[in-house]
């Protein structure tokens, strides 16, 4: 296996881009990172995406992108995982890379999501969950981790203002960020008082529906050298986990196995503990999955993530930041957009270009994405070397 870097990244303004069509949304941020990277080609390509069909009416993504980038007939292939499409393209051209398939590849991940009306984005959303058994009765998204948030307040009394801290925290970060949908503060009381969604979720408490996309070129580290001169950022570790797709089928409701287990993965392949990292990125489609999962990345022992939030450990300048981009929630939730966007910001903060939102001395990075209710997780893990 090589030793693979990531050499340039790219994502647009997310938000609700009404001007601009689901192509354009992706050529932006490719094009950025082709930029970024320094390069006048690639190899091959992969795009995340959830559900081009449901939202835009176009499926035939792998084809349809790579005629658009122009770079020749080369490969071009579409990457599903519901909401973790985007960590599992990185993956997928994180193994072409490695495995010397391909030299230069580009990950990406696009949704546009705002073109359908709430509901039917609420509806192509729950094709993630089990249809027979959890969509055909009623739930959704919200209403899902609505029970996991019940189950971890039973089972391990974390409070609904712990949840809204994590709102509060992530749009104080997602301010910072000038690529983020939401570009301002609010507070708990605030999340506390938004309209209800899904008991005890309320809006606050919830990523939005968004347009955007993200993308990273990526090269074995021997070549990286010879391209560019800027920091290179070394994926460390890739891992990738899956469980049970309905809820009802786990043994506990509020906690995230796959994740657990593609961490353990990946801190075995990078040589690493998670006292090591420098801050992460993960998946806070709901304020509860942030708790539950630096539960089930070790950066907290279980039932204590909203105790941490509380302490101010995962803030900006706490012991270990999470989601300095702002996460799901400020940032935005393009879904198979939202792993890649992950890496961008791996790749800043790393490089030190993260402008107001820097996290001091960042040398080691990890990014947690996943589909569903945690049916499926990738997590990597980054060095800057
Ligand atoms: N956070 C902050 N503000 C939000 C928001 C969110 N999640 N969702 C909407 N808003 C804002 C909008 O910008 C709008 O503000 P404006 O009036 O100033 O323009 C206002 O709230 C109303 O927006 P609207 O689009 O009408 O909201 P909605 O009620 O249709 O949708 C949710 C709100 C929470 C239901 C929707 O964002 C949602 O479904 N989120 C979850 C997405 C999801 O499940 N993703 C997959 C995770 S697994």
């Amino acid at each position: 296996m090589r030793e693979v870097a990531v050499i340039g990244v790219g994502m647009n303004r997310w938000g609700e881009l009404w001007k601009m069509s689901h192509r354009r949304i992706w050529t932006e941020a490719a094009l950025e990172a082709i930029e970024d990277a320094g390069v006048d080609h690639v190899d091959a390509m992969y795009v995340g995406c959830m559900s081009g069909g449901l939202f835009v009416g176009q499926e035939h993504l792998g084809a349809l992108l790579a005629d658009q980038l122009g770079m020749g007939p080369i490969p071009g292939t579409r990457v599903e995982s519901a909401c973790a499409s985007g960590g599992l393209a990185l993956r997928q051209a994180w193994i072409a890379v490695a495995s010397g398939v391909h030299d230069i590849v580009l990950a990406s991940g696009v949704e546009k999501m705002t073109d359908v009306d709430g509901g039917a984005a609420t509806y192509a959303l729950s094709t993630a969950a089990d249809q027979e058994y959890e969509c055909y009765h009623g739930i959704t998204f919200p209403g899902l981790y609505a029970m996991m948030a019940r189950r971890h307040m039973e089972q391990y009394g974390t409070t609904r203002r712990q949840m809204a801290l994590v709102a509060e925290k992530n749009h104080r970060h997602g301010a910072l960020n000038d690529r983020a949908q939401f570009q301002h503060e609010i507070t708990a009381d605030q999340v506390l008082g938004s309209a209800m969604v899904a008991d005890p979720l309320r809006l606050l408490d919830c990523s939005p529906i968004t347009d955007g996309a993200a993308a990273a070129v990526l090269a074995p580290v021997e070549l990286a050298r010879r391209i560019t001169d800027k920091p290179l950022v070394r994926i460390a570790a890739s891992a990738h986990a899956t469980d049970s797709i309905a809820l009802h089928d786990r043994d506990e409701l509020c906690r995230i196995t796959s994740t657990e287990r593609a961490a353990e993965q990946a801190y075995r392949q990078a040589g690493i503990g998670p006292d090591k990292l420098s801050f992460c990125e993960v998946h806070d489609c709901f304020t509860i999955a942030e708790i539950m999962i630096t539960e089930a990345l070790g950066l907290v022992d279980r039932g204590r993530g909203g105790a941490f939030v509380e302490a101010g450990e995962t803030a900006l300048d706490g012991r270990i930041p999470v989601n300095p981009s702002g996460g799901l929630k400020a940032k935005g939730h393009p879904v198979g957009a939202t792993g890649v966007a992950q890496v961008r910001e791996v790749v800043l903060q790393l490089r030190g270009e993260a402008g107001r939102r820097q996290v001091k001395d960042a040398h080691w990075a990890l990014t947690q994405n996943m589909g569903g209710t945690g049916a499926s997780s990738v997590v990597h893990i980054f060095e800057r070397i």
